[in-house]
């Protein structure tokens, strides 16, 4: 147990006080102008013994948000919010990053009274969570001038995140959002630049990764990516030569880590030739994030054996605010249950 209770090391820049991550975890519960709320620096600032904590899915811009009362920074109000999360986090000792977020198709009108826009003309089929009367509907394909500004969005809300205190942002690239949407064959049908081929289908991330980086310096910045596509969209065997090249070219730019995104790790796809940390750990050199059902006890035994360097850890945090402590003192924790996501401990 000792390993993941040492600090850790990722750059000269950010060394943590152990090696768990608290994984972002979407609660819906900004206030108005989606601005976050002192019940939600008291909640991240109680989990400040974490050694990273990454907050919630953060929207970089208003045609972002997928969700109900997801939080943004893009607004004076949401910076100087999120200043009172990261005060209360630092007072407690504990670093935070900001995850950067736009859903692409997966929002909707009824959010931001504007088009829906995504790579390629592909709907997601069904309904918005907690909102089921509005179905997906089919967005309007980004152009090549509207995916730079984008690219401009994500680095003007990594400043933003800076001036808010955070220590880092993540950028959001995992579980089918709009980054995700480009690098798979199932939800980019671009003929131009951004689709077609695995370069021009990972151009979108890199070109992200790239201007978040010049603005605050990659030791600041992780990625989180899924590789194997396991929600919101269709895998497709083509993909993998996609994350082949993407890796490669991450393998270029010193990031702080990446993150995997899934939610059980002990999912296999038959294009990567198993898991998708396994996958991620065989071809990028860098930090790598475990996540998705690890207890203590099977995150130190796949970090000894060298599947992963950090683990985050989702749903027991929620139940268990005091996850740490507890398992330092090896005390059973409180089972999570979605009934606990109405309420913000
Ligand atoms: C309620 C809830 C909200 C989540 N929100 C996000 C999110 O905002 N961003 C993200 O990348 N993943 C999100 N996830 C996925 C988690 O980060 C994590 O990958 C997943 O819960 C698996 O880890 P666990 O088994 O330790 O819970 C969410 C998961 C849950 C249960």
């Amino acid at each position: 147990m000792n390993t993941l209770f040492q600090p850790y090391r990722l750059n000269d820049t950010l060394t943590l006080a152990n090696r768990f991550m608290m994984a972002p975890l979407t609660r819906c519960m900004a206030g108005p102008g989606l601005v976050p709320t002192e019940q939600m620096a008291a909640y991240y600032a109680r989990r400040a013994d974490i050694g990273l904590i990454i907050s919630e899915a953060t929207i970089i811009r208003p045609d972002g948000q997928g969700y109900p009362n997801t939080p943004g920074l893009y607004s004076p109000e949401q910076i100087a919010g999120w200043k009172k999360v990261t005060s209360a986090v630092h007072a407690n000792g504990g670093k935070i990053f900001a995850q950067l977020w736009h859903v692409g198709r997966l929002s909707h009108p009824f959010f931001h009274h504007g088009e829906v826009l995504a790579p390629s003309a592909v709907a997601h089929e069904g309904t918005v969570p907690r909102m089921r009367e509005l179905e997906y509907q089919v967005p309007r394909p980004l152009t090549v001038a509207e995916i730079g500004q984008l690219a401009e969005d994500y680095a003007q809300a990594a400043a933003n995140a800076i001036e808010a205190g955070f220590d880092g942002v993540e950028i959001h690239g995992a579980n089918g959002y709009l980054i995700d949407q480009f690098l798979h064959h199932s939800s980019n049908l671009r003929s131009d630049q951004y689709g077609g081929s695995p370069e021009n289908m990972s151009r979108f991330a890199l070109e992200v990764v790239d201007a978040v980086n010049a603005r605050i310096g990659a030791d600041r910045v992780g990625l989180r990516l899924s590789p194997g596509a396991y929600v919101h969209l269709e895998g497709d065997k083509r993909d993998r030569a996609v994350f082949d090249y993407l890796l490669a070219e991450l393998n270029q730019r010193a990031l702080a880590y990446v993150h995997l995104g899934i939610f059980d790790d002990s999912l296999t796809f038959d294009y990567l030739d198993g898991r998708a940390s396994d996958y991620l750990r065989a071809h990028y050199d860098g930090h790598l994030v475990g996540v998705g059902n690890y207890s203590a006890d099977t995150a130190l035994d796949a970090i000894k054996a060298n599947r992963f360097d950090l683990v985050a850890i989702g749903r027991p945090l929620i139940a268990n605010p005091d996850y740490l402590a507890k398992v330092q003192k090896g005390e059973a924790l409180t089972p999570y249950a979605d009934a606990m996501l109405t309420e913000l401990v």
